[in-house]
């Protein structure tokens, strides 16, 4: 276990915020955890973080920051697969990948770890990740005991699950079992996912398809579209989707047809409620490329916030986020939800 005292927190979020948190541990190990979670000198709260890719840090954090270092990924059978917490989880898609196993290539090149797979239900191009968890392994904060949570009870839904709720302070997740597929079974029917793989691989056939072409084509795709963590700080999208009544989506296209927006994207989901792209929401409100100090509304890609000097601070990215769900909420009626967590 490693222990260190008012550590800068730069290089451990991706928004790349100068903050400072006054306790970090990392462990590599369920014993090492249960020893942080009983030692009474490590400053409360203590929070868990992954590759700290969906989090902005508002103020210096003043407990301790808790981090996985447990880093293997292991076989249990042809098509179940165990990774620990701290995995990157593009190293883990890029492991299935070059294993022939079919699941995770849509969700290729998403920033963070095993664990915030789980706690967040990444998801991407048509696929989500709750779809391959079989169960999610934990250490109850109380006791120190281990729990393994089947993906059924984890309360899934659309990047949302019980880890971010009423689990939140109760469980913290040290592995998660995946289950992958050996057959072909590419999932090709989102935005122009098929066609870039046809135009990169000449055909969709599933038979002639690897897992590794499809998770070549998805990580050139976000290239093209989503900064890169590495290059300039983000967090991803910093809003969800929204998801709205049909009469809301009434009013939407309304207002789209009166000042002639063209049409509204959407997609009607199942129970009669309708989800509308942030994006589009944000890109008609004129916000696209727009600056608030160091943060900055990412030009390709309206739902992400980035840090555009390297010098943001978390007012610029609060302030800026604060004044898109404005004019949203003022020009379309509707609330935006942070997808981003405030720490
Ligand atoms: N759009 C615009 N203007 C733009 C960009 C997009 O109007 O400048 C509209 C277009 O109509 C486009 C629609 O927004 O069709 C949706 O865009 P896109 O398919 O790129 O995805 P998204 O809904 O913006 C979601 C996820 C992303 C994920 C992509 C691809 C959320 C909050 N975001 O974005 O996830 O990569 O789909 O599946 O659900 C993340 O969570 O950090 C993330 C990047």
């Amino acid at each position: 276990m490693r222990i260190g005292w008012n550590v800068d927190l730069s290089g451990m979020n991706t928004f790349r915020m100068g903050v400072k948190c006054r306790c970090l541990v990392e462990y590599d190990n369920v014993d090492e955890l249960r020893d942080a979670l009983a030692d009474p000198s490590l400053p409360r709260p203590l929070f868990p973080i992954g590759g700290g890719s969906n989090l902005l840090f508002t103020i210096d954090f003043p407990g301790t920051i808790i981090r996985c270092g447990m880093i293997g990924i292991k076989r249990l059978g042809p098509d179940r697969i165990h990774a620990g917490a701290g995995v990157v989880w593009d190293d883990f898609c890029a492991w299935c990948a070059e294993n022939g196993l079919w699941g995770p290539e849509n969700l290729s090149h998403i920033p963070g770890e095993v664990g915030a797979s789980a706690v967040q239900n990444i998801g991407a191009y048509g696929r989500e990740v709750r779809e391959l968890i079989e169960s999610v392994e934990c250490v109850d904060t109380r006791d120190g005991t281990t729990v393994t949570i089947p993906a059924l009870e984890c309360g899934y839904s659309y990047r949302d699950s019980n880890f971010k709720h009423d689990w939140k302070w109760k469980y913290i997740v040290t592995g998660v079992t995946y289950r992958v597929s050996t057959e072909p079974a590419p999932v090709l029917d989102y935005g122009h996912v098929r066609e870039a793989v046809k135009e990169r691989f000449g055909t969709d056939d599933p038979a002639a398809l690897t897992p590794s072409m499809v998770r070549e084509t998805v990580v050139s795709i976000r290239k093209e579209k989503l900064p890169e963590v590495d290059e300039l700080g983000s967090a991803g999208s910093f809003f969800r989707n929204p998801v709205v009544p049909s009469e809301v989506f009434a009013s939407v296209r309304d207002i789209a047809l009166r000042d002639s927006l063209g049409p509204v994207p959407h997609f009607d989901l199942v129970d009669g409620t309708v989800k509308i792209p942030a994006a589009w929401l944000i890109d008609k409100c004129g916000w696209k490329g727009k600056f608030h100090c160091g943060a900055a509304v990412f030009e390709k890609q309206p739902l992400v916030i980035v840090n555009r000097t390297g010098e943001a601070v978390p007012e610029d990215v609060m302030s800026l986020a604060s004044a898109i769900q404005k004019s949203v909420k003022e020009r379309f009626g509707i609330e935006l939800n942070r997808e981003v967590e405030y720490v």
